[in-house]
Parts: C-alpha cells; sequence; structure tokens
C-alpha cells in the first residue's frame, strides 16, 4: 500500500490516523462519560487517569493530520454524489477537526484552571475538584455531544456509501480490496 493517498483510495499515513483516531475517539467519549458520572472522587481518578492522557494523544493526532494534508499529502477525489450530500460530507470532516481541537483545549483548560493534574496522577486520596466550577466544563459537555452526532452522522454516511451506492467506500479507507 502506498504511504501517500492516491485519487482512487487513502494513503498508508491517512488511513493509520483514520482509524487510530477513530478508536481513541470511542475511548475519551466512553471514559469521559464514565468519569463524569461517577460517584467518588477515586473512581473519577482512575477514569480520568486513562482519559486525559487519550486526550493529548488525540490533539497530537489531530495536529500531525493537518500537516500532513496541509504539506504532505492530497485527498482522494469525492465519490460520486450529489452536491449536497458531498458538501454535508465536507462538512462533518472540518466540524470534527473543529470539536476534537475544542474539546482537547476545554480539557487541558479545566486541568490548568483546578490543577486536578496533580490529584488525578498522584498515588494520593485527595479529593477531585468540582469540575463544574471552571468555564470550560460547559463547551467540553456540549463539545462531547456534538462529537456523538457528528460520529453518527459519519458513520451513516458511510454506510449508506456502503450499502446503497455499493461505492465500496470502506476499501478506500484500508478495509478489504
Ligand atoms: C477529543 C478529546 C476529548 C474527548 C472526546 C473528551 C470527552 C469527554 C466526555 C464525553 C466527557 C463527559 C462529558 C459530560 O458528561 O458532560 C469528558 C469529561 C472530562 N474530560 Fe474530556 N474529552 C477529551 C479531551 C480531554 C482532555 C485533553 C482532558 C484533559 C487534559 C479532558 C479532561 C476531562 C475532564 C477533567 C472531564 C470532567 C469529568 C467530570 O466532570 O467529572 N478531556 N470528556
Amino acid at each position: 500500500m502506498a504511504i501517500k493517498s492516491t485519487p482512487a483510495r487513502y494513503g498508508a499515513v491517512a488511513i493509520l490516523v483514520h482509524w487510530t483516531s477513530a478508536l481513541l475517539i470511542i475511548g475519551l467519549l466512553m471514559s469521559g462519560f464514565r468519569a463524569s458520572a461517577a460517584l467518588d472522587s477515586a473512581t473519577k481518578a482512575s477514569f480520568l487517569r486513562f482519559h486525559v492522557p487519550l486526550g493529548v494523544l488525540i490533539l497530537a493526532l489531530t495536529v500531525f493530520g493537518i500537516i500532513w494534508w496541509q504539506f504532505a499529502d492530497r485527498k482522494p477525489e469525492s465519490l460520486p454524489g450529489d452536491r449536497l450530500q458531498t458538501a454535508a460530507a465536507r462538512a462533518v470532516h472540518v466540524l470534527f477537526y473543529v470539536v476534537i481541537v475544542g474539546m482537547a483545549a476545554s480539557g487541558i483548560g479545566m486541568l490548568a484552571l483546578s490543577g486536578a493534574g496533580s490529584v488525578i496522577f498522584s498515588s494520593g486520596t485527595a479529593a477531585l475538584p468540582d469540575f463544574s466550577n471552571y468555564a470550560p466544563r460547559t463547551p467540553h459537555g456540549f463539545g462531547a455531544r456534538a462529537l456523538v452526532a457528528l460520529l453518527v452522522l459519519h458513520v451513516a454516511g458511510a454506510l449508506y456509501h456502503h450499502f446503497i451506492k455499493k461505492d465500496r467506500i470502506f476499501a478506500r479507507m484500508g478495509l478489504g480490496r
């Protein structure tokens, strides 16, 4: 498989970034919602010990992806479809970048303002602060729901191409031939 994309399919780097990001986002949504629902500080900290490094990792991967597309690679041609579908798919892709960077920024903001990092990553028994007292908690919560909505739209679009239009969209992203 070529490192860079061709007009017909994504290259190895783009495929690796795409599926790694998908796994990280699922892990982040699950650990984030579990942390926020946790009733005691120790349980919340145990989810955040996993959540925070994943959040920093997805930020680094997303910045790498933006640089990769800007300077090193070119997206394959859009699959045939009407103008509205093509525009909707592009909008969802751009919004993914915006929401992921916003989520990472608000998450880092929450930790910086609350000083919770030392509690999460220490072996002590200090209680975590109430994150809802810090402004970035609100956009972090909205962003999480927006990300779930974007994922639903993105997966629905891919399944529509696969099952209805039968244009082998998954093969473009490395699944199948
Ligand atoms: C794309 C990246 C991220 C995603 C998808 C994500 C997802 C989530 C979700 C779904 C929640 C629960 C929201 C709710 O119930 O309203 C949450 C909470 C939280 N996240 Fe993230 N997050 C990301 C990045 C980060 C980063 C980078 C940090 C810290 C450096 C962070 C720290 C937190 C904290 C402290 C909470 C609050 C838990 C609570 O209120 O109990 N997140 N996140």
